[in-house]
């Protein structure tokens, strides 16, 4: 039996062995003009879950800043959240929430703090998002609403601290008078700190009433006023991703009619946008709203592509907060989509209208009179197709194609890429002509690797397809090598059909350490560092390396099943791009002809993702093992190419 097994063993890594040696012949053909195919393939879809937004990419530092979470937000969770009362110098006093006369009627609470001895300060101090960050030398924006209730007014004084008290960077606002004014003051620190605190506090028997304390770093993305956080918006923009899908995913059509993202309650004055409860069971301020996705899609150079509810909320809504459990997808009542169809149009009239429309104005009044060349609008995202569904999402595509025929409106298709919702989804598609549909597929490597060819067969004549979200779900959904690497096989296939397939985007984008709700992600985070995943790295690959036409690149038969490649040709760059994906634990030479090459280059750019274990993964705390390495090596007409075990190559030919 052992015998028999050992010769089993041995003909087992023969084969592999004979597998490593037959070079597969590859032919792209260089000479005809290629066929056209969208330049925009790779881009990004953003959603604030996993902390994406609050306590990630929107840079605001202080947690709760405008006292409104609440137990719908998370259960255990209230006015006074993140925050504590501190009595300095032996001083009393007490901190509650109040809404008697607050600030504004969207955000209703407030802090009122009461100083009960005469000397000795009494303030409040805020955790952040696990901790506030901050950098040796660097500025940190401070601002607060204030107005003194009763009692002698006196200066507020603002501290960052260690967690151990240790002052780390301070500074005074005037005192407070009787009525709400914004007061503000530039800190900077002293030291670094990964966790320090922030302290509000003033001395004087009375009360004092303070709302939205918040606390920007000086430094946010190309500097921008209610920025973005620069180390996570940069990592963001390195993808150069050519569109960017906002603000979600279930968080658009959300929990129920009541938490349907309304995009007018995100614009205008920051402490006066009325947040509320993330679908991703935390709370959502709104701060990183409408206005800043914009600003941000201009900034990296990505299209737009907002996403709006198709008039119901998402059919897994959760009931807990509302009237029990599983209630399904609700409709806005017919007598109300009037006013629903037109707050789309709206949005349309932010983006683009001219600064003497009445939305063109709020755009201009945030500070971008040009429009935003807005293109590309989603009307729904994965909704169980309905009657109900179908009566309202008509009404918002007619609506829109009758006022705004330069806008593409983009249909959904479900969360799978079969199934009920798919078939229905396609069947609206096709009856009412759309111009392109999001479909979504969260499959295992392997289903990526078996459907390299899913798109070949679609029918020309039909919607294009965006495919809005998709991922790689390996074993506990983890971004090991082996699910980026058949993301690359996946990627050759959408590139052969790019003349369908005109967007992609992996999804979702971002998750915080800690606190992610969803896996796997693109890009892992903590407040301090950026963990770019092995996906990464191929989603960049095939963005950067883009192109306007595919070159037909045939694989010579018996195509091996786990072997995929592509050719595109960018013709701004005079550059045609190969990508060969090995999925193979084993290298494996691959002989490439270039056939109808006038003239080829003695030299190409060669970047090679690969690693020898398929299971490694980028992570916390774990060496970046796996990353793409670039360097030039000869080519000819014909030449033959070892692709490494588990590899993603691109190889970049230029003149
Ligand atoms: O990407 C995470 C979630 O997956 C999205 O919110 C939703 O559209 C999909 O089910």
């Amino acid at each position: 039996m052992k015998t028999h097994l050992a010769a089993l063993a041995l003909l087992g890594s023969l084969s592999a062995a004979a597998l490593a040696a037959q070079p597969i012949t590859l032919k792209v053909d260089t000479a005809a003009p290629g066929k056209a195919i969208s330049p925009d393939l790779v881009g990004i879809f953003y959603e604030d879950l996993s902390h994406a937004a609050d306590g990630g990419l929107y840079a605001e530092l202080v947690q709760n800043r405008d006292f409104e979470y609440s137990p719908a937000d998370k259960a255990g969770w209230h006015q006074l959240t993140a925050w504590q009362v501190v009595h300095l110098d032996g001083a009393r006093g007490t901190l509650a929430a109040q809404f008697d006369r607050p600030l504004n009627a969207n955000t209703p609470h407030y802090a009122l703090l009461t100083i009960e001895s005469p000397d000795g300060q009494v303030g409040l101090r805020n955790e952040g998002f696990d901790g506030i960050a901050v950098k040796a030398g660097e500025n940190y924006d401070f601002s607060v609403f204030a107005r003194r209730v009763s009692g002698a007014s006196r200066p507020i004084n603002v501290r960052l601290e260690s967690k151990t008290g240790e002052l780390l960077a301070e500074a005074a606002v005037p005192a407070p008078t009787g009525t709400w004014a914004k007061y503000t003051a530039r800190l900077t620190a002293k030291t670094t700190d990964p966790d320090a605190r922030l302290v509000v506090s003033s001395s004087g028997q009375g009360r004092l009433a303070l709302d939205f304390i918040s606390l920007f770093p000086e430094k946010t993305f190309r500097n921008r006023p209610n920025g973005l956080r620069a180390d996570l918006a940069q990592a963001i923009a390195d993808l150069k991703p050519k569109f960017m899908r906002f603000p979600g995913g279930c968080l658009v059509h959300g929990n129920g009619l009541g938490n349907m993202y309304r995009w007018k309650d995100t614009i205008g004055p920051v402490e006066q946008r009325k947040g509320q409860r993330n679908i991703w069971n935390y709370h959502q301020t709104y701060g990183l709203g409408y206005f800043e996705y914009f600003q941000f899609c201009e900034d990296i150079g990505a299209k737009p592509i907002p996403v709006v509810a198709a008039g119901v909320s998402c059919q897994n809504t959760d009931a807990r907060f509302t009237r029990g459990w599983g209630k399904g997808q609700e409709c806005i009542p017919m007598d109300q989509m009037g006013a629903y169809v037109q707050d789309v149009l709206d949005l349309i009239e932010f983006a683009n209208g001219p600064v003497t429309s009445t939305w063109g104005a709020k755009r201009a009044a945030a500070g971008h009179p040009a429009p935003f060349g807005l293109e590309y609008l989603g009307v729904g995202n994965e909704d169980h197709i309905t009657p109900g569904f179908r009566e309202r999402f008509e009404m918002i595509y007619n609506a829109v194609k009758a006022k705004h025929p330069e806008i593409v409106v983009i249909g959904t298709v479900g969360p799978n890429p079969e199934g009920h919702d798919y078939v229905n989804g396609w069947k609206i598609a096709d009856e009412l002509r759309l111009p392109m549909v999001d479909e979504h597929g969260y499959k295992s490597p392997q289903w990526l690797w078996d459907n390299v060819r899913r798109f070949d067969a679609y029918d020309r004549s039909k919607s294009k397809v965006y495919l809005g979200e998709w991922a790689a779900f390996d074993d506990k959904r983890r971004t090991t090598l082996r699910a980026a690497i058949a993301e690359a096989a996946y990627l050759t296939g959408l590139e052969r059909n790019g003349d369908v397939v005109s967007f992609a985007s992996y999804a979702p984008l971002l998750a915080k350490r800690n606190h992610t709700h969803w896996n796997p992600n693109l890009i892992y985070f903590s407040n301090t560092e950026v963990f770019p995943t092995i996906g990464y790295h191929v989603q960049q690959l095939f963005s950067v390396n883009n192109g306007d036409s595919y070159l037909t690149t045939t694989v010579q038969e018996p195509a091996p099943a786990d072997f995929a490649a592509s050719t595109v040709k960018n013709t701004a760059q005079g550059a045609v791009i190969l990508k060969l994906v090995n999925g193979a634990n084993v290298s494996r030479p691959v002989r490439i002809e270039l056939a109808g090459a006038k003239r080829v280059p003695t030299t190409a750019e060669f970047t090679v993702l690969a690693g020898p274990d398929a299971n490694v993964v980028n992570d916390y705390g774990s060496p970046r093992t796996v990353l793409p390495s670039t360097n030039r090596r000869p080519i000819s007409a014909s030449f033959t190419y070892e692709a490494p075990a588990n590899s993603l190559t691109v190889i970049r030919i230029t003149p």
